[in-house]
């Protein structure tokens, strides 16, 4: 029996064992029900040995080993690790860091995306792999390369400031232009021709002009943007119906690789893929969110998820649940990494399903257990999609403006939407969508707008009728304080933002000084909250039926200062904060509105996780329910007749309900 709805299986890597084993590893796979592997994004020495000289029969013959036991492949273009004889070719294709050092083969992704040298090559690995595989009956879809943006890559080197300089010149016409948008009066950062213009490199690079900086990873996003779309075009053109995606990879990884690209970009390909390693059920569940909601109402993949334990201590449950979660929010594949355990290279310490030796490891076994569960439960997912009923507005402009302007103001915008605002929604047990302003947010009762520092006025049209028609805003401090090209204005910088808030914006000042316990005092509970970051000091427009329903009680004033404010706006309402949104806050909210938003009581305990599945008419069918505690919980559900029971580190499905 195998899975016909959903896909499940491995990444594989033939070109690492003999040929002979390819037949144990397949029968192996089928036994437990895996139907796809994922193979290619490593071994371009093998399908190019030589300079245009192209080898691909054993890759097909692997293709048909596994075929042969109903496992079917998702083929990746190989370019994520040129090999030495390219490096030798164009010495000066690998990429240049931050801090100036030079990225040389014996890792991997050690390529620039302005190289037209390694382009010119890409291509024709792509185009020749294109070719030879179109039509082929057991390739299912394609990724391109690895993990685009990974591995810190943003690369200051010489290419990339040609590249640069001519991106600016199609940006900004004239130089003039430039040093006005970029405010180059401040350090004497003027320039008279375009080749002066540098890259954002060396010391101290927070210390830089943050218009130059924002530019820069605009620049670097385009590049690899570009890179991704041209691969896609060619793949497309010998597969035109197959799905084609590449996989991106969680928001938390490391501090260089977040907010470096657009993730709008993925609109273009057929199906949006990530790879999900983390094993707290609340990151797991905000990237899940996060990923599906690019392309709402259509499946997306996951192409890599721990395969076996990763740790001492970590638990075969979750592996298991993290497995069953993607298909619960949503997803139609999860491909595991990796299939066995490697006896060299960096990866030689990671787990695998199969161990060293060619045995099935614990993790095997645990697969089965996931695999059989599916197939009885995929009847019942395939019908089923994720409730969603809250929006949080995703601005990747806002994000930028964070990333390079931390000299007083290091706030970690990716960090606090998981943590402050999507948690929020989490531990109520509410969906969530992240939408962009071109979205339609009519489909949501509530819409969240955190840290929203850039845009136009196009968002507070859309904030303002979303309102009218009954909607819930709910805006944090800093919103659209600052220009697209990142000044900070005076006073309210666009007058309808008045209009939609009823506030005039006064100040804004920083709240980060060491042991600064900055609190206000909600007037609806009684209760208070942080307020983090920054504070905005606005004034109250009269008349224009705004209540304070939170004041500032730490630091003390003699005046009373809004903190938080809300203002009737047709049949709907707009809140204010002055400072970041924050978790309990956001909860005291979802309280005061759920029963005329129709949302029952949920309240679940930290590491727990829960999704609302319901039909196409929006009829609830059940729930699946995680439970990574160390404990076990017992928890009352909406529509259940009784507490549902789970185990610790176990999760349920509950189709029951009335
Ligand atoms: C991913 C990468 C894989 C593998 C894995 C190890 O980021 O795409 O190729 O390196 O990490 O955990």
């Amino acid at each position: 029996m195998t899975l016909s709805r959903y896909r499940l299986g491995s990444s594989y890597y033939p070109e690492r064992w003999q040929e002979e084993r390819w037949a144990i590893d397949a029968k192996l796979m089928k036994d437990i029900g895996f139907n796809i592997i994922r193979m290619g994004e490593f071994a371009w020495s093998k399908l190019e040995p030589a300079p245009g000289n192209f080898d691909f029969a054993w890759l097909d013959k692997a293709i048909t080993v596994f075929a042969e036991q109903d496992v079917q492949t998702i083929l990746c273009t190989p370019t994520a690790s040129p090999m030495p004889w390219i490096s030798a070719m164009f010495p000066d294709m690998s990429p240049t860091t931050e801090d100036g050092n030079f990225c040389g083969p014996g890792q991997r992704r050690h390529y620039c995306y302005n190289h037209e040298g390694f382009l010119a090559l890409s291509d024709r690995i792509v185009m020749h792999m294109a070719e030879h595989y179109a039509g082929h009956p057991n390739i299912i879809g394609w990724q391109i390369d690895n993990e685009l943006g990974g591995e810190e890559f943003i690369c200051y080197c010489h290419k990339c400031r040609l590249a640069f300089q001519s991106w600016l010149k199609g940006k900004y016409g004239t130089i003039g232009e430039l040093n006005h948008r970029w405010g180059g009066t401040f350090f004497s950062f003027e320039f008279r021709d375009w080749s002066e213009i540098p890259v954002p490199r060396g010391h101290q690079t927070r210390y830089f002009n943050p218009s130059f900086r924002q530019d820069y990873l605009r620049f670097a996003s385009d590049s690899m943007m570009h890179y991704l779309y041209h691969n896609n075009a060619i793949l497309k053109k010998h597969f035109p119906h197959l799905p084609i995606t590449t996989n991106r990879y969680t928001l938390f990884w490391s501090d260089k690789w977040t907010n470096k690209f657009d993730h709008a970009m993925d609109q273009a390909l057929d199906v949006i893929a990530f790879d999900n390693y983390d094993l707290n059920p609340a990151v797991s569940a905000f990237h899940h969110e996060f990923y599906r909601s690019i392309k709402k109402n259509r499946p997306y993949w996951v192409l890599e998820q721990n395969a076996s334990t990763i740790a001492f201590g970590t638990r075969q449950s979750d592996i298991k649940w993290q497995t069953v979660e993607a298909f619960a929010r949503g997803a139609e594949l999860v491909c595991l990494f990796s299939w066995r355990q490697i006896h060299y290279g960096v990866e030689q310490d990671l787990n695998g399903i199969v161990d060293h030796n060619g045995n099935p490891g614990e993790a095997y076994e645990s697969f089965r257990e996931v695999s059989k569960w599916m197939m009885e439960n995929e009847k019942f997912l395939s019908n089923c999609k994720p409730r969603v009923e809250v929006a949080i507005l995703y601005s990747y402009e806002s994000s930028l403006v964070y990333e390079v302007n931390p000299l007083y103001n290091r706030i970690d915008y990716n960090r606090e939407l998981q943590d402050q605002v999507h948690r929020a929604f989490l531990e109520r047990g509410i969906g969530v969508d992240f939408v962009r302003t071109r979205d339609d947010w009519r489909v949501y009762k509530m819409i969240v707008v955190p840290l929203c520092i850039t845009g136009d006025e196009v968002i507070i049209d859309k904030l303002e009728q979303f309102a009218r028609q009954g909607g819930l805003v709910v805006l944090s401090g800093d919103f659209l304080q600052k220009t697209i090209d990142h000044w900070r204005s005076e006073g309210t910088r666009i007058a309808s933002i008045e209009e939609l808030t009823g506030l005039r914006h006064d100040k804004m000042e920083f709240l980060l000084q060491e042991g600064l316990a900055a609190e206000f005092l909600s007037s609806v509970s009684g209760r208070n909250y942080p307020l983090r970051g920054f504070f905005n000091k606005f004034s109250i427009i009269p008349d224009r039926d705004v209540r304070i329903i939170g004041t500032v009680t730490k630091p003390d004033s003699e005046a009373e200062v809004p903190a938080a404010v809300v203002r009737k706006v047709g049949e709907g309402e707009v809140y204010t904060l002055a400072s970041m949104l924050d978790r309990n806050y956001l909860q005291e909210l979802i309280a005061k509105h759920a029963s005329e938003l129709g949302w029952e009581q949920v309240i679940l305990p930290e590491r727990t996780g829960l999704v609302t599945l319901e039909n196409n008419e929006g009829k609830r069918q059940g729930y699946l329910l995680i439970n990574q505690r160390e404990e076990s919980i017992s928890i009352m559900l909406p529509g259940c007749a009784e507490l549902v029971h789970i185990e610790a580190g176990g999760f349920e499905l509950i189709k029951e309900i009335v």
